[in-house]
């Protein structure tokens, strides 16, 4: 199990890198909100008693960012743990001054969470409470929809879809159209898209489409949690795409993941609003203070509560 001491140090990662981003709500500059995030996260992590390693970061070793894939974090003494960051998942509703900005990591013990290249990823995602292995990213849509819309006692046109608003998403759309489903459609982060599966507040039924392969791997942390299902495949475009995965040790190029093919073992997942959200408020300044908004998941210690904290800046 990882240290429940460990549990508040891993909340102050992710409340601080969205204060950092929060400086540049509706500044139009992404870059700068996820550098700030970057730091603040970096700068927290290294604080923490543990012998880290980022295995889904900021990017790939020869890049060498702050937080790249590989890079050694916390105090080097202490366990062996391996961490997930999204420092500022949404750096285009930060941007914009647009809900649903959040700061995101996840954490496990060393060998536990897949180190996925940053390209994209098929995904989908259903709930808790499912027969196991219910859907497959091999059925068609179609199948999908109706084998959940069994499973769950409804009607499909009672189904209600989560995708990323993407051209690239048009066939399924069409086909989500023709059955009569809903869809709730979101324009950037679809780690929150998918964890929108879980929560009980949350109409969706359903995340389905092709994201980021590292925000996959993050929300499958939170499933992890949660208990969703949760399948994923790596979408590899090119002969450069392919090596990156290989070099990060995937040799499967088609596999697909369940969600403890990517997470195993016991997990944290702390993720902190950056602008308000459907899951998180978001940061609010409060003088020589700040508030900031987190979800915080502990797998063995089945915790899972939402908390607010007022943080000295
Ligand atoms: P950023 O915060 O890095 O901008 O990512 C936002 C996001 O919407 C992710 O949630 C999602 O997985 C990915 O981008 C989708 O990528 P694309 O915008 O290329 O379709």
């Amino acid at each position: 199990m990882i240290n429940p001491a460990l549990l508040n140090k891993f909340i102050t990662v992710s409340e601080r890198a969205a204060y950092g981003a929060s400086k540049y709500i509706g500044k139009n500059d992404k870059k700068s909100a996820d550098q700030a995030a970057v730091d603040e996260m970096r700068s927290e992590l290294n604080k923490i008693e543990m012998n880290g390693k980022v295995v889904i970061g900021e990017g790939e070793m020869d890049e060498a960012p702050m937080l790249f894939i590989g890079e050694k974090i916390g105090t080097g003494t202490g366990d062996d743990l391996e961490i997930a960051v999204d420092p500022l998942e949404g750096t285009n509703f930060v941007a914009k001054n647009l809900p649903n900005a959040i700061s995101v990591l996840s954490v496990a013990n060393k060998g536990s969470i897949l180190s996925a290249p940053d390209t994209y990823m098929e995904k989908i995602a259903v709930g808790s409470g499912l027969p196991p292995n219910l859907i497959d990213l091999d059925n068609s849509v179609e199948k999908n929809i109706k084998l959940l819309a069994d499973a769950k006692n409804k009607k499909i046109h009672q189904i209600t879809a989560c995708i990323l608003k993407r051209p690239r998403h048009d066939k399924i759309i069409s086909i989500l159209n023709s059955l009569n489903v809903k869809i709730n459609f979101i324009q950037d982060g679809d780690v929150t898209g998918v964890i929108s599966v879980v929560d009980k507040n949350s109409p969706i039924d359903i995340y389905l489409g092709v994201g980021g392969g590292p925000e996959g791997v993050l929300a499958a942390s939170a499933l992890a949690c949660l208990g969703g299902q949760m399948q994923t495949r790596l979408v590899l475009n090119n002969q450069n795409e392919i090596n990156r995965a290989k070099k990060l040790g995937i040799n499967d190029l088609s596999k697909k993941y369940n969600i403890e093919d990517m997470v195993s073992g016991d997990v944290i997942f702390c993720a902190t609003g950056v602008t308000d959200g459907e899951m998180l408020k978001g940061i609010k300044d409060r003088g020589d203070s700040f508030e900031a908004s987190s979800y915080v998941l502990h797998k063995n210690l089945k915790v899972s509560k939402k908390i607010t904290n007022l943080i000295k800046k």
